[in-house]
């Protein structure tokens, strides 16, 4: 990856509510050893919420249950609140808590109410103090009319409102959301998306959230720790990422018509993919459309350039919009490319 990219380090905060540092854990099992986490250093600030992303495998869950005590890293150092969780993991644990992918893990046979007073109680939040926060956590969610119905009956968009309302109800300071609209509708998950935001504003909690859904990402956090392949890739302000890549992506539309010595559009695309590694084309009839990715800001000279020796016309060229989910599959790709020269 470039270096402009991985500027981790230099967000290792001393004041930060979450450090991460230097984390390695590999599976092992009688066949094979498999590196999870190679090398994930990052730190969140108090009340802030970070959007924790990666491909399939990447080494997210991993790194999220070595934070919360659930598994044993082989090496490295975890500090919450001050409190070192390898050393003290019980301690360590009072400040957090979390929505894991995939796992449910509320109880059920108890209705939604009877689920948020016990863990909450198991968290030393008794009902008589949390009550009205737990109304409140009933009205966000959209949870009220369901607050008497036993988990077991409701549908899985519900059931995860439900582990959300759990973890939350607990009112640690810092709470790791695992896939939280894993299977969710459109609806549910944009409702959620509001919850977070409403709570993040009203409470300033510090919230780690990790989701493929770029659209969550990119709607309630500030921030990105990207991992791939167990290390860390990239961690920046969402916008500063966007504008990144957004002062490097251009589309041209080119007319070409073969006279006079210019290029014909197979040469045009041979030549394109040689210079520009990180381009497309589509042709139609008499025109071609080229999508570039630069490597450097500077290489616009180089892609004018090139147009330039083609001899078609140029019909438009214009900086083309980049989103949150086009920024990290570029990032992915690139991460897979240099793990291919690596090797
Ligand atoms: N208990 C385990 N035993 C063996 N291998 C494991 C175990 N847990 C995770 N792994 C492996 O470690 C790697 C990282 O897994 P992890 O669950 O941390 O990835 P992830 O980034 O959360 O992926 P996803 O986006 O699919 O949830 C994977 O190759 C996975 O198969
Ligand atoms: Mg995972």
């Amino acid at each position: 990856m470039e270096k402009v990219l991985v500027s981790h380090q230099q967000n290792l905060d001393k004041r930060a509510f979450l450090t991460v540092e230097n984390l390695r854990k590999a599976f092992r099992d009688r066949k094979q050893v498999v590196e999870a986490v190679k090398d994930i250093s990052f730190s969140v600030a108090r009340g802030e919420m970070i959007g924790l992303l990666g491909p399939n495998g990447a080494g997210k869950t991993t790194t999220i249950k070595c934070v919360l005590g659930l598994v044993k890293p082989d090496s490295g150092r975890i500090e919450v609140a001050g409190v070192d969780c390898l050393r003290r993991p019980r301690d360590a644990a009072r400040h957090m808590a979390a929505v894991l992918e995939g796992a449910r893990n509320t109880y059920w046979r108890l209705t939604v109410w009877e689920n948020i007073v016990f863990f909450a109680g198991i968290h030393g939040v008794s009902k008589e103090r949390g009550k009205d926060y737990f109304e409140y956590l009933l009205e966000v969610l959209k949870l009220k009319e369901k607050r008497n119905v036993e988990v077991r009956n409701l549908s899985s968009g519900f059931k995860q409102k439900t582990a959300l309302a759990c973890a939350l109800a607990k009112q640690t300071p810092l709470v790791f959301l695992d896939e939280p609209t894993l299977g969710l509708d459109v609806e549910s998950s944009y409702e959620l998306r509001e919850a977070l935001k409403e709570l993040q504003a009203s409470e300033g909690r510090t919230i780690v959230v990790s989701s493929h859904d770029m659209r969550v990402i990119q709607d309630v956090c500030s921030r990105v720790v990207i991992v791939s392949r167990g290390r860390v890739v990239v961690d920046r302000s969402i916008p500063e990422l966007i504008s990144l890549f957004r002062s490097r992506s251009y589309k041209v539309i080119l007319t070409v018509n073969g006279a006079n010595g210019s290029l014909s559009v197979e040469e045009i695309r041979r030549k394109l993919e040689s210079s520009f590694p990180l381009s497309s084309s589509k042709a139609t009839k008499d025109t071609l459309e080229i999508q570039v990715s630069l490597k450097q800001p500077a290489e616009i000279y180089d892609l004018v350039e090139f147009l330039r020796t083609t001899g078609a016309s140029i019909e438009t060229i214009s900086q083309e919009e980049v989103d949150l989910e086009r920024a990290f599959l570029e990032i992915v790709r690139r991460d897979n490319d240099s793990c291919g020269t690596q090797s």
